[in-house]
């Protein structure tokens, strides 16, 4: 085992014993077509040091990629980022294997981790928010990172190397055998990061938008990032601060979203002629049906859309469960600043597209237009009435 993986080299004394997980496929409801990595960082510093763990499973290929380097009871430091179990999963276990002097979290991590595993309830120690700690010859400081992603991230740099350990942020779910964003194509990195931030990190927007200005007022500079998925940082690492910036600022562009639910079609073509409406007068619109596309996806086109127009039939007085299971995960993404509607055909009773109005008010859309309902099947009027609400909503976003 010991030499079945490698450590990848980072700069000269920081080397990545991450694991790769190729068959991910869902990440608490996102899906993750390219799968993911879990990323640990050695430091090869007077008292070796191991940033994060990996999900349990993968204990064996951490170790056997720390091991490829230096025998791994050689570790005297672990810093625990974050006490997600993708990264904390097999921590207890490698605390007993490595036996560390020290084992760092924040002050909400150390907490975490001791509700999360009796054997971690004791024995690690509480680094504050602009805390450091030297390994000898290198130095790691750490800033609390609340929620990015839970309450006890924090991040870690290493001065000497001007490397940041992000933990999830600056990420993306991709599992692939080049470790660095340079190696990759740039279109599948735009995508798999923007994904990634729509569907994990855009609830704490605000929070994104706070740590940076705290980076910049820190005077912090990064040679590298290193987080906890996907590819390092190492040429450029501004590209994803600065995509982190705008989307944080989650300011949105001339686009719509029409998502929609139906059962025989009516409520279908209501929303071909919605976004018909919404494109003719210049904001194009994604018509996404919920039996094609996953939630995933239609949160990663709400991370700059302007609109979102949802419709759903009426089935057995609610709305289709899948709309109501795609409303329910945005309405957990919290997108701000963005104006919507509802509609839906019905047979008798007709409750889904008012239903649906009502998830998008909790959600903060502006609602301008009352909830468009047709019954049954939508004459040729009522289609015009739907390609009508398209080019108001239209007109209320060029105004
Ligand atoms: Fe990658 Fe919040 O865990």
């Amino acid at each position: 085992m010991a030499d079945a993986y490698h450590a990848v080299p980072i700069t000269e004394r920081v080397y990545w014993v991450g694991a790769v997980d190729w068959t991910l496929r869902d990440f608490h409801g996102y899906t993750t077509r390219r799968g993911s990595s879990y990323n640990a960082y050695l430091i090869l510093a007077d008292r070796v040091t191991l940033v994060d763990t990996v999900k349990k499973p993968f204990k064996e290929e951490l170790l056997s990629r720390v091991a490829s380097v230096i025998d791994p009871r050689k570790v005297e430091v672990i810093v625990s980022n974050h006490s997600e179990m993708d990264h904390s999963g097999c921590l207890a276990e490698v605390i007993e294997e490595v036996r560390p002097r020290e084992v760092y979290a924040s002050p909400m991590g150390v907490k975490t981790l001791a509700a999360l595993s009796p054997s971690l309830s004791t024995g690690i120690t509480a680094v504050a928010d602009g805390r450091s700690v030297s390994l000898g010859n290198m130095t790691l400081s750490f800033m609390e990172t609340r929620m990015l992603h839970w309450p006890d991230s924090m991040f870690t740099y290493l001065q000497e190397e001007k490397l940041l350990f992000s933990q999830d942020a600056f990420g993306m779910h991709l599992a692939s055998h080049e470790r660095f964003a340079d190696e990759i194509d740039t279109a599948v990195l735009e995508y798999e990061a923007a994904t990634y931030f729509a569907n994990i990190l855009l609830p704490y927007a605000g929070l994104m938008t706070k740590l940076l200005a705290r980076v910049d007022s820190a005077g912090l500079s990064f040679d590298v990032i290193a987080p906890d998925h996907g590819p390092v940082w190492r040429r450029n690492p501004g590209w994803i601060v600065e995509r982190y910036r705008r989307w944080a600022q989650q300011k949105r562009a001339k686009k719509a979203v029409v998502v929609y639910g139906t059962m025989w079609h009516s409520t279908e073509k209501m929303a071909r002629y919605i976004g018909e409406g919404l494109s003719s007068r210049g904001v194009p619109a994604k018509v996404m049906a919920v039996d094609a596309f996953h939630r995933s996806d239609i949160a990663y086109e709400m991370l700059d859309a302007a609109a979102l127009v949802v419709g759903t039939s009426t089935l057995n007085n609610n709305m289709l469960p899948k709309v109501a299971d795609v409303l329910t995960y945005l309405k957990g993404l919290r997108p701000s600043n963005v104006v919507g509607a509802a509609f839906g055909s019905y047979g008798w009773s007709g409750e889904g597209a008012s239903q649906a109005n009502e998830v998008l008010k909790e959600m903060k859309v502006a609602l301008p237009l009352e909830p468009l309902r047709v019954r049954h099947v939508p004459t040729s009027s009522d289609l015009a009435a739907c390609r009508e609400l398209g080019e108001k909503l239209a007109d209320m976003l060029n105004a």
